[in-house]
């Protein structure tokens, strides 16, 4: 709970450094939330059921339909630019391996009403700044971009229409784990000719913004766009993170435009963190639209990877005093010593059970107080009390109502 804390802590302190508002939702939503029929893997894994009254509800595995869902129900109530952040915990009924659990929490960062390319940079400067604090550099990760309209582009000179894309991106977010002939069966159950597969793959070899404008023509808007992108992360100094990759096209079907996924330049683990523009989601719920992006971040992966690098930090309890009687008597002397240091301000671990004055310095230190404050009857009864600084092992002898 103390690393959790301090991720958590961070999280929110990085999120609000940024000018980002928390909101929260509830764990339970109506299932038909998450349902989408593009094949998405997160469709498979939800662990929904009936309630007393038949409903279908489901345990979030995502928070961003229900952040969709709350932008929707506030409507023009909402001032917009709306930057919002949350630490949701999520389940998935997923395949237990390193750094992805039944259970995680997700840090979600999202910005609403922004068409612009001005709202992903802002969002990598969130994430790159996390990851500064806790002392990973670009060296340790790196931040892999490209745009749904870069397939798409390519998709639609092959005639794959609309309603073929998203399920094709699932696909696509699928290549390296499936076999070649299992996803050509796929793709040909989609309607896609033979062929259409070699140019996918093709397309998502591409690594570099020029090789991307000799494709699509600099005037192509995933170009355009990704430039300004670029042009914007050298402005804010973290573009030495970023690195143009065609083949990431994210397995959620949401997603519109720009997408992007943190990794470990080590390479040993899962996706660090993902995100995307998904311009288009409020409509599928019923809505006007509103440009959209955001990203999710568990707290799984990353603390594997500040686990191997060595960068989780040593976090002690964080206790002040601990103070104690000398004897079972004295308790009541204990208490009142304790609620003054308190009132001050100060961490206090009282001794609630009979130890001994040796046992309670054993205490002292095994939680790495700073003082150990002891109350004693001859000293009690002038109105004093022995405290230790078990930094400098000096002790000395403070009235009561100079003790602070
Ligand atoms: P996602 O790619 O499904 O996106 O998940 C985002 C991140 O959540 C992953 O990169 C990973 O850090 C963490 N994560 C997901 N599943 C697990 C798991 N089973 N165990 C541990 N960590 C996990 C989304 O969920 C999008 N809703 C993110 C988003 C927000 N896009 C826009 N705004």
């Amino acid at each position: 709970m103390r690393v959790r804390n301090w991720l958590f802590d961070l999280w929110r302190e990085v999120s609000e450094a940024h000018g980002f508002e928390a909101y929260d939702a509830p764990v339970v939503e109506h299932e038909e939330l998450y349902i989408r029929k593009a094949g998405e893997e997160i469709t498979g894994q939800i662990y929904s059921f009936e309630d007393k009254s038949g409903r279908r509800l489901a345990l979030r595995p995502e928070m961003t339909p229900s952040l969709a869902r709350m932008v929707l129900q506030k409507g023009s109530g909402l001032r917009f630019p709306v930057k919002w952040y949350a630490v949701p915990q999520c389940w998935r009924y997923e395949r237990m391996t390193r750094g992805r659990k039944r259970e995680h929490f997700q840090w979600n960062v999202d910005i609403f009403g922004v068409a612009g390319v001005n709202a992903e940079a802002e969002l990598l400067a969130v994430l790159t700044s996390f990851f500064r604090r806790v002392g990973l550099g670009p060296e340790d990760v790196g931040v892999k971009i490209s745009s749904r309209r870069v397939l798409q582009s390519v998709l639609e000179d092959l005639g794959v229409t609309d309603e073929q894309f998203a399920p094709v991106c699932v696909l696509v977010d699928k290549l390296e784990k499936m076999p070649r002939e299992q996803l050509e069966a796929d793709f040909a159950a989609l309607g896609l000719a033979p062929g259409v597969v070699d140019r996918i793959i093709e397309t998502l070899g591409i690594q570099d913004l020029d090789a991307l404008a000799s494709v699509l023509g600099e005037e192509h808007p995933a170009v355009t766009e990704l430039r300004a992108l670029w042009s914007l992360a050298e402005a804010y100094g973290y573009a030495d993170w970023l690195q143009l990759d065609a083949s990431i096209v994210r397995g959620l079907a949401y997603y519109t435009g720009t997408v992007f996924e943190a990794f470990d330049r080590g390479a040993s683990l899962r996706a660090v963190c993902g995100g995307g523009r998904y311009d288009r989601l409020l409509s599928t719920f019923g809505g006007r639209d509103v440009p959209a992006v955001g990203f999710g971040f568990g707290d799984v992966v990353i603390l594997e990877l500040l686990k191997d690098k060595g960068r989780l930090p040593v976090l002690e309890r964080g206790i002040d005093d601990v103070v104690t009687a000398w004897r079972a008597e004295l308790h009541p002397a204990a208490v009142e010593v304790a609620t003054h240091l308190r009132a001050a301000g100060r961490r206090v671990d009282l001794v609630l059970d009979d130890k001994k004055v040796k046992a309670a310095f054993k205490h002292a230190a095994r939680v790495d107080a700073a003082r150990l404050v002891l109350v004693a009857p001859d000293e009690w009864a002038k109105g004093e009390v022995t405290v230790k600084d078990l930094r400098l092992g000096q002790q000395q002898t403070v009235r009561l109502d100079a003790l602070s």
